[in-house]
């Protein structure tokens, strides 16, 4: 598929996306055969993700939801969140896997990952999708990662920029007359 005129060129096209997602599920299938696993999905934007992810992991799995919202909505995450919908699964003794679309500053998950952190799960462990090291801020790493890509602000399979764009079928870098 062509770029629209929103998007400025495709960073990773559909096949490359789902070629990565098929290995990550098999490193992720490895890691946790004979363990009892819960994936989390952090809302929205990992939604695409997850749901492509989760079929590529071969051994019984649990999912659930989350959504936190940080109370600064613009492109610059303020850190601090509150969870509008949290997990209804018992976690305690539990191996968990939070799956995410994009570590960025890094801010949001390391919030999610203490919530998580206080209901003694059995290990927690995070796959991300996207990481930009370069602008990160907190003390944090994922343990599986799709793809490192640079400072630019991405769009498409879950991504949005103004709850727009989430449907693209490709990541795709937001032409900056859009910011
Ligand atoms: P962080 O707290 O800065 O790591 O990022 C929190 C959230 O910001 C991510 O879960 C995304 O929803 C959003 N975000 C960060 N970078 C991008 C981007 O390049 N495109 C779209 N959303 C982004
Ligand atoms: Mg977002």
């Amino acid at each position: 598929m062509q770029p629209g005129h929103n998007i400025e060129s495709v960073l990773y096209s559909a096949g490359d996306i789902s070629e990565r997602v098929k290995e990550l599920g098999k490193l992720i299938t490895e890691a946790y055969s004979g363990k009892e696993l819960i994936l989390i999905c952090p809302l929205k934007g990992s939604v695409i993700f997850f749901a492509d992810l989760m079929r590529e992991i071969k051994i019984p799995v649990e999912i659930d939801f989350m959504s936190v919202s940080s109370y600064n909505s613009s492109t610059i995450s303020s850190g601090e969140v509150k969870v509008l919908k949290d997990i209804s699964t018992g976690i305690a003794e539990k191996h968990v896997l939070i799956i995410e679309d994009i570590i960025d500053t890094g801010l949001t998950l390391k919030e999610v990952r203490g919530i998580i952190e206080k209901r003694k799960p059995a290990s927690l462990k995070i796959c991300t999708l996207l990481n930009k090291p370069s602008r990160r801020i907190a003390d944090i790493e994922p343990d599986w990662s799709g793809f490192v890509i640079p400072d630019k602000f991405v769009v498409g399979y879950g991504l949005d920029y103004g709850e727009k764009f989430r449907n693209l079928p490709y990541i795709g870098v937001l032409k900056t007359s859009n910011t």
